[in-house]
């Protein structure tokens, strides 16, 4: 029955087709190692957070009057409620560790390199949009930390000449932070950006699956005979490919290789997640932040606001500098310049492992400034922490130049024919 059903299907849509050339059959390079399963991890964080996003909103109350209480009778009342806010929760964080790492892997093999860098651009606007989709749902549960680090946000547009000040109203809806604030930032963080997010990471994969994935060792793969039919019945089979040895070339099928692979992955994930939903779920106050327990309170402002862990690199980027205004450019252009490295990289060498000792220092110096600008960003902004900051924020650019600088003319080594498997 089940045969005439899909059967049935096909006649009318491409169903197995599609399964086929983008999952079961797509080639994949048959060297991927572990830093390619944060792809795979980012989208089953996305099905998470949707997921246990709909069912807070059945709970959740949108008005200032009502969130926090409501957030409260979801941890106490409703059943499971405490997993499904530890898990959506827990789930922002675990986004941001998978993307950054995901992001990281690209830099590492140049996957942004030409012909990926549309892939990296979609990339970008879902690191954007996925920013904006996390810090409107921090005010949801209108506690301290949730008022006043959208208040410090917010106010940051305020610096923008001339527009400045109309903007912030504009995003607020009101003179303060309010019931109207939170009205849209709930129809924005259940809805709109959702929306967007999804159809981003749609063309995300489009545009993979358009141009093949790269691999760790950066270089062009050849696809196996038939891998992609081009009927509707589908000509790829496992036995021939792999006992015919011309046919076994540097691809091999997603199904059931790197199912298997990305399952384990998602084992080991699923472990760690597990440890913090129930045995740590504030994480020390870096997933949810003490003061957020208490409701906002417009009258007294927390002594020390400080953005979630993952806002925290680009939030000391902001306060290393004294000018506002400057401060806030030097932030978005801490994200420009990430979004524009497939044309500021002009090597043509794409791994880390075949490229030079400098380009190697480069990196590991970029990744150390993040990390450390990052830890800083948590801290109070004492004088001592914000020469640390300035240092780290000029090795964080000073990154994009170098690059740009010694990329044309790098001593790179040989690069080989076809893939290794190291
Ligand atoms: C919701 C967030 C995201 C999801 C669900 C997602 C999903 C995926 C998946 C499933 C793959 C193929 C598997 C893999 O190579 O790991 C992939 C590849 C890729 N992604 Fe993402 N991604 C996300 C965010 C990002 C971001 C923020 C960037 C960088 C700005 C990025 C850059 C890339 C690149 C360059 C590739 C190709 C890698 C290669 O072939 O070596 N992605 N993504």
């Amino acid at each position: 029955m089940f045969k005439r059903f899909v059967e049935w299907m096909d006649a009318r849509i491409p169903m197995t087709k599609t399964w086929n050339i983008h999952l079961a059959q797509y080639p994949a390079p048959k060297n991927f190692n572990m830093w390619y399963v944060f792809g795979f991890l980012a989208t089953i964080v996305l099905i998470n957070q949707i997921l246990t996003g709909v069912w807070l909103t059945m709970n959740y109350v949108p008005s200032a009057d009502g969130a926090f209480a409501s957030v409260e009778y979801i941890m106490r009342d409703v059943e499971y409620g405490w997993l499904l806010r530890y898990m959506h929760s827990t789930g922002a964080s675990a986004f941001f560790v998978v993307v950054y790492l995901h992001m990281f892997r690209g830099m590492m093999y140049g996957s942004y390199q030409k012909p990926r860098e549309l892939i990296w651009l979609f990339g970008m606007f879902i690191f954007l949009v996925l920013m904006a989709e996390a810090f409107m749902g921090y005010l949801l549960p209108w506690g301290q930390m949730s008022y006043w680090g959208a208040q410090v946000i917010i106010s940051l547009f305020g610096a923008i000449p001339v527009i400045g000040d109309d903007l912030t109203l504009w995003i607020r809806g009101d003179y303060v932070i309010s019931g109207a604030t939170l009205n849209r930032f709930f129809a924005l963080h259940v809805i709109a950006l959702p929306l967007v997010l999804v159809i981003l990471v749609f063309l995300h994969i489009v545009a993979l699956h358009e141009v093949g994935s790269n691999n760790p060792d950066g270089i062009d793969t050849k696809k196996p005979k038939g891998s992609v039919p081009d009927e509707d019945k589908p000509k790829f089979k496992f036995h021939e490919r792999f006992t015919n040895k011309k046919d076994i070339v540097d691809s091999i099928p997603f199904f059931p290789y790197y199912i298997i692979k990305d399952l384990f992955g998602f084992g080991v994930f699923l472990f760690l997640f597990c440890y913090v939903i129930f045995f740590n779920p504030e994480m020390g106050g870096f997933f949810l932040e003490p003061p957020n327990f208490e409701p906002a309170n417009p009258l007294k402002t927390p002594e020390h606001i400080a953005p979630v862990w993952y806002f925290t690199p680009f939030y000391a980027i902001l306060r290393a500098v004294p000018d506002k205004l400057f401060g806030v450019i030097l932030m978005f252009a801490a994200i420009v310049f990430l979004a524009l490295l497939p044309w500021l990289d002009r090597g043509r060498v794409r791994s880390i492992r075949y490229r030079s000792l400098l380009h190697k220092l480069n990196l590991g110096v970029f990744a150390i400034s993040f990390v450390v600008l990052g830890y800083l960003g948590t801290q109070p902004a004492t004088p001592v922490a914000t020469i640390f900051a300035q240092i780290f924020t000029f090795l964080y650019f000073a990154f994009f130049g170098l690059l740009w600088f010694y990329s044309k003319r790098e001593k790179t080594k040989p690069v080989p024919e076809r893939v290794t498997s190291k």
